[in-house]
């Protein structure tokens, strides 16, 4: 078996993981390939117009590129170099038939498989690196060792890392979890990939910090932690609500619930609720799991995280609505922040989508910013207005914070760009229409400083 690593799908995922695997394996070679040329182009580009935005990354890939990294569109001949294929195509939630709105779309993973199928030749290790139901790596087994010779081994190795700090989480890790079958073969195989994370010269992730359980596990263990994720800023968005109605300060909940050791202070910022391509499709599918198991209780618990995340966005409009005295028709509206979080251009489930889009439904003329996200944001909204192009219309895009906000009655933050706390809000209290309003729906300015200013102040949980 030698020691080369192709993975399948160049995306948030397969980009920055097999980026930083090259650097901490420089006697590796690590090929990244996708059916997408776009993008395995901008991979590519020799200028490191990278097609993420990811903080520290570029600097990662100027490193490795062209070392023992490589990007490429031809994935069969990657696969027969590589005898290790980490797989890291989407996952996303299945829009049609059975399980619709919940399960997950699998069919790229199987085509996937049955490619690797295909074209390897000899034995091989494959790695699930994304997503995916738990016990589908039965599946996987059964669609590459169906011509009855045990040439595949199947692992699960889900990825933690999170969006703006991809570079720190893989550099340094809390864990990583690899999930591997019984026997000889399997824990050779587990072996195996243990290697790699424990880097060239054995000084990435420390021993203690690689942990092995078998495949179902590991299968379930990502779901749930994002479950768990998503639940923690669901519960504390509840508490805002609750905030809000009586006069407590959520930051000060927050704050001392989270000196408590058992809780953490991690997780526990009200805001918009959440985005991101995962935590949502996670929820959902760990929804589906339970209604299939017939854990309906369970179902429904998970459920009602993703109700109260959807209820979040529609309480900031509601509020909103009331503060700019009950009608919001033609007046215009700043959105400062697209991206679902900071530090990303990541726009997927963003929840600065959905307030954009009931904006829209009570005629809003929106004006959106964002220092990374603003193509993304074009892409997402294009359907919204035909003159969007145009720029006219009723939906903008604007660069520049100052000149998105130039005339506008309100500004209402949606990502906490640190960007935004070192503005001259003075400046863009005097260009704004009055009574001029700012909504921060991170919590993230100093609203003493805006009220001072002028300005109108609304907070989520306060
Ligand atoms: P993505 O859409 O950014 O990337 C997936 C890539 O796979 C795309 O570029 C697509 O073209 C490619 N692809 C699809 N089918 C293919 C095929 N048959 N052959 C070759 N390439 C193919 O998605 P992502 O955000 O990287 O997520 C991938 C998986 O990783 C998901 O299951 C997700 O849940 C998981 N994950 C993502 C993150 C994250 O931060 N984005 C974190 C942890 C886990
Ligand atoms: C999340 C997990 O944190 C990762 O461990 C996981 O690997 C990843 O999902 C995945 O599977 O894709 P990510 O979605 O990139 O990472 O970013 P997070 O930092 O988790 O934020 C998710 C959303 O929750 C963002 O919209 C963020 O603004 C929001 N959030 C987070 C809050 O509103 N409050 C908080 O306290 C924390």
């Amino acid at each position: 078996m030698n020691k080369n690593i192709v993975c399948i799908g160049a995306g948030y995922i397969g980009g920055p993981t097999m980026a930083v695997i090259a650097k901490m394996n420089p006697d590796r070679k690590v090929i990244v390939v996708d059916i997408n040329h776009e993008r395995i182009a901008a991979w590519n580009s020799k200028n490191f117009r990278l097609p993420i935005y990811e903080p520290g990354l570029v600097e990662v890939v100027k490193e490795v590129r062209g070392r023992n990294l490589f990007f490429s569109t031809d994935i069969d001949a990657a696969i027969a170099e590589c005898d290790i294929i980490f797989v890291g195509v989407n996952t996303p939630t299945k829009m049609f038939g059975r399980g619709k709105g919940r399960a997950s779309d699998l069919q790229y993973w199987e085509a996937t498989a049955r490619n690797i199928r295909k074209v390897a030749k000899g034995a091989k290790i494959v790695v699930e690196k994304s997503t995916l139901p738990v016990r589908t790596a039965a599946a996987m087994e059964a669609i590459l060792n169906c011509d009855q010779t045990k040439r595949f081994t199947v692992l699960s190795n889900p990825e933690f890392l999170a969006e703006g700090t991809a570079i720190n989480d893989l550099l340094r890790p809390d864990r990583v979890l690899i999930g591997g079958p019984d026997g000889d073969e399997g824990r050779a195989a587990v072996g195996e990939v243990v290697s790699i994370y424990r880097g060239a010269r054995g000084d990435w992730v420390p021993e203690e910090r690689i942990l092995t359980t078998n495949v179902w596990s590991a299968e379930l263990t990502k779901l749930a932690a994002n479950a768990m994720l998503a639940q923690r800023v669901s519960s504390i968005n509840a508490i805002a609500g609750l905030c809000e109605a009586t006069g407590a300060d959520v930051d000060e909940v927050a704050r001392v619930i989270g000196a408590d050791r058992r809780i953490g202070p991690k997780f526990l910022k009200a805001g918009p609720g959440f985005g991101g391509s995962c935590f949502k499709k996670d929820v959902l599918n760990l929804v589906y799991l339970c209604e299939s198991f017939g854990l309906h209780t369970a179902a429904e618990y998970w459920a009602q995280v993703i109700r109260m995340n959807d209820h979040q966005q529609e309480r900031i409009v509601s509020r909103l609505f009331k503060a700019m005295f009950n009608t919001l028709a033609n007046k215009k509206i700043a959105l400062f922040g697209y991206a679902f979080k900071a530090n990303t251009g990541d726009t997927r489930e963003t929840p600065a989508g959905s307030v954009a889009r009931m904006l829209h439904e009570e005629r809003v003329r929106l004006v959106i910013t964002d220092p990374q996200a603003l193509a993304n944001a074009k892409k997402d909204l294009c359907d919204l207005s035909g003159t969007v192009q145009r720029g006219d219309g009723s939906v903008a895009f604007i660069a520049d914070p100052y000149r998105a906000a130039k005339e506008a009655d309100a500004v209402l933050v949606m990502t906490d760009w640190d960007e935004y706390r070192r503005l001259d809000w003075a400046k863009i209290y005097r260009s704004m229409r009055k009574p001029a309003l700012v909504f921060d729906t991170r919590n993230c300015l100093d609203s003493g400083m805006l009220r001072d200013i002028g300005f109108n102040v609304l907070n989520i949980g306060k």
